[in-house]
């Protein structure tokens, strides 16, 4: 039996008890044996009233990084400082952990990476970038196989939406207005119009794919809202649009990074993006330029990619 111990039943969190249970079956096939989601982390038990398992529930954190059963930690809360040294302490308590968390892998990646290979368990987090994609694991592989030349990605479906109704002629800020009415934008958007968020993937993406730290102040970074209606329409008329894009590439062994709005062609591979989906173009000196495309975000498409990190660590051969 594994047991599990969820941080987090918001967004992410509901989309992965409800993926683990609709395909419990199918899991426990792959994986050869039970699974037990035994606790989950809340901050508002009151909010969780109705909810069928409400047993589960706990706002006591140490109820799950101190219980020895849970083999587990999925954490989806999204909170960094208070959450960071309970992951450590879970890490050092020999607990395996996925996270979908891309600002606390961001901000501590190389520590946290060094505690779980000094401890021996497994640390994945291939939801924190590319939403549905399972890029990290595959980019690991292509590592392997070749020199990485370069790395791009549209990382970011709020941009996307906003960039796309501004070419149906609506302002910068009455997109912004529908995306967040819509709940693609945080009621704070800035992570993601500014570009944070896609650098936070960029930082993880680029440090895997060149096998060397790249930090995120080491990344050039422009975001969206200055980019004007005008701007827009005028390329639109040339069939040409914006796109936030994360890129980085090795030249003369230094790595170049960026995150900033570019201009594509509509037709494009990154051109034909549309709303909510990604896009991870990795270059390799052997494999030559794969592309990965799917949804980047929502509870379910990042719950399933939190299940294929589960199914990376448990899943037992043929
Ligand atoms: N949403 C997506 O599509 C998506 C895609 C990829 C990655 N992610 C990542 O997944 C994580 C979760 O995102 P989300 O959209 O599910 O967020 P969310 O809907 O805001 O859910 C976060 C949950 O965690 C709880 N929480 C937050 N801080 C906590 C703390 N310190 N202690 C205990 N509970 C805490 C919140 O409790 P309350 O409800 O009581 O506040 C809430 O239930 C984030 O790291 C996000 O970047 C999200």
């Amino acid at each position: 039996m594994i047991n599990i111990g969820l941080l987090g039943f918001g967004a992410v969190g509901t989309g992965v008890y409800e993926i683990f249970n609709e395909e419990r079956e199918k899991i426990q096939k792959a994986i050869g044996e039970e699974f037990n989601i035994k606790k989950i982390l809340v901050r508002n038990l009151e909010k969780r009233a109705f909810f069928k398992d409400f047993s589960l529930l706990t706002m006591d954190i140490e109820d799950i990084i101190n219980d020895p059963e849970i083999d587990l930690i999925i954490e989806v809360t999204g909170d960094v400082e208070e959450i960071y040294p309970y992951i450590l302490k879970a890490i050092r308590s020999k607990k395996n952990i996925i996270t979908a968390n891309k600002a606390l892998v961001s901000k501590y990646y190389e520590d946290l990476l060094r505690v779980a290979r000094d401890n021996k368990i497994k640390f994945l987090f291939d939801s924190a970038v590319g939403g549905t994609i399972p890029i990290l694991e595959a980019l690991k592989n292509i590592t392997i196989g070749n020199e990485v030349e370069s790395v791009l990605g549209v990382l970011n479906g709020t941009c996307n939406f906003i960039l796309s109704k501004m070419e149906e002629g609506l302002s910068y800020d009455e997109a912004l207005e529908i995306a967040k009415d819509l709940g693609f934008a945080e009621a704070d958007p800035s992570d993601d119009v500014d570009g944070h968020d896609t650098l936070r993937k960029l930082r993880i993406l680029s440090t895997i794919a060149f096998n060397e730290s790249v930090f995120e102040d080491e990344i050039s970074l422009e975001g969206i809202s200055k980019i004007s209606l005008e701007d827009v329409k005028n390329l639109s008329k040339e069939n040409k649009r914006y796109k936030l894009i994360g890129r980085a590439k090795k030249e003369n062994g230094k790595i170049i990074a960026s995150v900033r709005p570019e201009i594509v062609e509509k037709t494009s591979m990154v051109g034909t993006l549309f709303g909510g989906e990604n896009i991870i173009i990795v270059k390799g000196n052997n494999c030559g330029e794969i592309s990965f495309k799917g949804l980047g975000a929502g509870p379910r498409p990042t719950g399933y990619s939190i299940i294929g990190d589960f199914l990376n660590i448990y899943k037992v051969d043929d």
